[in-house]
């Protein structure tokens, strides 16, 4: 079965790719490069010994992604990822962000409807609750006025979707809302490659531990949390590659599966940053250089997940520890780090 993957030489998309090709899925990724690299795909190819056909097409063109499926008639299922995800860049350039992670959305969907194609996933995030009222936070939270930008292109493009399985019957699609995805492949073969300085707290981290950056600032340390410092819901990459793929099979096998559904892709455990702190230490046996600094604008005090719609009705659970994240994320820097030495 032939799925496409948008946005595949990504962060989570590579780890998806990878999770579809051990399972026998056929693969064709479309990715413009734009926060990935070519050396990606040597990565997916090494850990899985299969290569998943590449076409480097921007999904910005709709004359393009015409082409491309005029050229590829037999997929079978689309996981799209691809869009642009920096929340503060977001706010700078609030017209590029909607351009990309909604236009793209919507030629995709045209293609879709245009091939009687049916079985859809999208890339959203926990950060369409904004701060959430309760916690841990479950799918019928409201969903609060966008922060950014980016956060808005998620709860429309949601809205895109709603409105699309509404009005095409056959037309099935789920939205998962990720918590805060870290950690890479356990072979380190692919993992997080964040352009210029990281603005996520786990990237941020291996980067000053591995000596790329002086010192992380813990941003707010006046929270109303056990130790200052805001809570989040950190999940490992492996796991959330695995979401994707027990939600398409929900998709593709299951006749009864809804029409448009949502479902929270988290842990179900909140850390603060201060604990993430101290894992990465006791782990990786790394002293962190950092200071407690402000709040960060826009940073909500605590967001964790519940996960029983996905645990009962996907099937699905998390299965890695933060320390497992962590350690992952820390050979990936290593691994890094080897590879720019031996390009010197
Ligand atoms: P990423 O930037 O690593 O991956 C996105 C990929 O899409 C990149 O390889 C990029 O080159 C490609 N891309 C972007 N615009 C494109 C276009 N117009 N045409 C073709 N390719 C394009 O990001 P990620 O962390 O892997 O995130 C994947 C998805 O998950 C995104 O939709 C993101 O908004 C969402 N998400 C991410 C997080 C997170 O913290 N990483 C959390 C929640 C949701
Ligand atoms: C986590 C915690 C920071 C960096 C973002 C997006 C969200 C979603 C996931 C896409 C917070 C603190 C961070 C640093 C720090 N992405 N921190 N020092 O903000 O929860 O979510 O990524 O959909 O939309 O907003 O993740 O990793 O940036 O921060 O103290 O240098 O770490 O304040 O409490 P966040 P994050």
């Amino acid at each position: 079965m032939k799925i496409l993957v948008t946005g595949g030489l990504g962060y989570i998309g590579s780890h998806t790719v990878v999770q579809l090709l051990q399972n026998n899925y056929e693969v064709i990724i479309i990715d413009n490069l734009s926060n990935s690299s070519f050396t990606t795909l040597e990565g997916i190819c090494s850990i899985t010994n299969k290569s998943p056909k590449f076409s480097r097409l921007d999904l910005r063109n709709p004359l393009k992604v015409q082409q491309f499926f005029d050229e590829h008639p037999d997929i079978q299922g689309v996981i799209h990822f691809a869009a642009s995800k920096a929340v503060g860049e977001s706010v700078e350039k609030p017209l590029l962000y909607y351009e990309n992670n909604l236009n793209t959305l919507i030629f995709l969907l045209q293609e879709m409807r245009r091939r009687n194609l049916n079985n859809f996933i999208f890339s959203s995030s926990c950060t369409v609750y904004g701060q959430a009222d309760l916690l841990p936070i479950d799918e019928n939270a409201p969903v609060k006025t966008a922060e950014s930008p980016y956060g808005n292109t998620k709860q429309i493009g949601e809205e895109i979707i709603k409105d699309f399985s509404k009005s095409e019957k056959q037309f099935k699609a789920i939205a998962l809302r990720y918590f805060n995805p870290i950690g890479a492949h356990p072979s380190a073969r692919i993992g997080e490659l964040p352009m210029g300085i990281p603005q996520n707290l786990v990237p941020f981290i291996t980067q000053t531990a591995i000596g790329k950056r002086d010192k992380l600032s813990v941003f707010g340390d006046d929270y109303q949390t056990a130790d200052g410092t805001a809570i989040r819901d950190y999940i490992h990459v492996m796991d959330l590659a695995e979401a994707h793929m027990v939600a398409l099979e929900r998709l593709i096998k299951e006749k009864q599966a809804k029409n448009y559904e949502v479902f929270n892709i988290g842990t179900g455990k909140g850390s603060s940053v201060m604990e993430v702190i101290k894992v990465f230490e006791k782990v990786t046996g790394e002293p962190l250089n950092y200071e407690l600094t402000s709040r960060r604008p826009g940073d909500v005090e605590a967001a964790f997940a519940d996960t029983t719609k996905a645990n009962q009705e996907l099937g699905w659970k998390a299965k890695h520890s933060l320390e497992e994240a962590l350690i992952s994320a820390w050979a990936w820097e290593k691994r890094l780090a080897e590879a720019e030495k031996n390009e010197i």
